[in-house]
């Protein structure tokens, strides 16, 4: 199995290797505590493999430091937690369709709903099977995405209390700009929601949980009177945008390193790679590195990005292929096959960022991390107790 968790066992069969440094994650856990105060309480976003990481071996050290939620996409993810033994309340963030309902109940997951007639469903399953099962209320203030429109609220909570087999513990929304610190939306948002909230309370919803704080809001100090908070990306230690204050405090959780398969010396007019988009203009030497678009590194990086080698830069020479990819090596002395390459992380002195990568492929770090991360063969280390 590609991605087994082998705690601090890296012995792999494979030049290329992710590297999830389990500390990182503590660390960006206990910021985002101090961030958002001692009595509040964290769900944490581990949808999409952990965004990449490895959605076991993170779940398993968050609950260990004290997450109240977890937050997945689908009912299937929730199922692999409550398998492995973790029993953290899990919020189903896409909600749940009508065959995921037996599954939901029988693994004791919390869906986000906003379909009435799939909660009725929910509701008459669960009565059947003498139980009442937590929903969080998804409500949409203005990301378009999924949830009841906001403005629909009321009507929608009037006819869900009918239904008894369902315990409406929570409501939720979901920023659409909270990481450009002051854009303006992110308040119309806010105060949509804090309507929202008032409207369940009159209509006899009592202390459900609140939330609505990406790591976006998090770090701009938006929706902070909320008492539960939705971190995803801060906790595998990159920012949301490069707008976003204590950007320096988060530790990257994952890196991602090669080996040079080969070293040539290429005279001038040379061409590498599919397409001749790259021409030497002088004698060059070449290093190439078995990393390609089927490892999640995007050939959108090709003549653009770098990898660190012998701890200095080597850009990337022409396309980058299915499974290699070419640097210049000249300027670094020594360059031989073997040698250690990091396209995502730190050697030496200097690091490339997933924020780097995302800007030279056009995307953004989040995506960097889950086709990198998903990709590879995936290692941990770090302090895993
Ligand atoms: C509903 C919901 N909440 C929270 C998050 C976490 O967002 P971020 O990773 O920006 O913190 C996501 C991520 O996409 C999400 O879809």
């Amino acid at each position: 199995m590609l991605n087994d968790f082998v705690p601090l066992i890296c012995a792999h069969m494979t030049s290329n290797i992710v590297t999830i440094d389990l500390s990182a994650l503590r660390h960006n856990f206990k910021k985002v505590k101090e961030w958002i105060g001692p009595s509040a309480r964290i769900l944490c976003v581990v949808k999409s493999d952990a965004y990449g990481h490895g959605m076991l071996p993170v779940a398993k050290v968050l609950e260990s430091i004290g997450t109240d939620y977890f937050g997945v996409f689908e009912a299937e993810e929730g199922i692999v937690l409550r398998e492995a033994g973790i029993r953290a309340p899990t919020l189903v963030l896409k909600g749940i369709d009508a065959d995921e309902i037996p599954a939901a109940v029988e693994y004791d997951l919390t869906p986000g709903v906003f379909d009435l007639g799939i909660i009725e469903q929910l509701s008459d399953y669960a009565l059947k099977h003498g139980k009442v099962v937590p929903i969080h209320i998804k409500v949409d203030t203005g990301m378009g995405r999924i949830g009841v429109p906001w403005e629909e609220t009321a009507a929608f909570i009037k006819t869900l209390l009918h239904m008894k087999g369902v315990a409406p513990t929570g409501i939720f929304s979901h920023f659409s700009v909270a990481d450009e610190p002051d854009h303006p939306f992110t308040d119309v948002q806010l105060e949509r929601f804090r309507k929202v909230v008032a409207v369940a309370h009159d209509l006899g919803i009592k202390n459900p949980e609140i939330h609505i704080a990406n790591s976006g809001a998090i770090l701009n100090h938006k929706g902070l009177e909320n008492h539960l908070f939705r971190p995803g990306i801060i906790l595998y230690g990159s920012p949301p945008s490069a707008a976003c204050p204590h950007i320096d405090e988060l530790k990257p959780v994952m890196s991602f390193r090669s080996r040079v398969v080969q070293v040539k010396t290429v005279n001038r007019g040379a061409s590498i790679s599919y397409g001749r988009t790259y021409i030497a203009e002088a004698q060059r030497v070449i290093a190439t590195i078995p990393v390609g678009y089927d490892d999640g590194y995007s050939r959108l990086l090709s003549n653009k990005g770098g990898a660190l080698i012998r701890e200095k830069r080597a850009p990337i020479v022409g396309t980058v292929c299915m499974n290699l990819t070419m640097v210049d090596v000249t300027d670094i002395e020594s360059v031989s096959p073997g040698d250690e390459v990091v396209l995502l992380g730190r050697q030496g002195a200097d690091c490339i960022t997933a924020e780097e990568i995302a800007e030279q492929s056009g995307t953004i770090s989040y995506e960097v991390y889950c086709s990198i991360g998903k990709s590879n063969k995936r290692c941990y280390i770090g302090d895993v107790s």
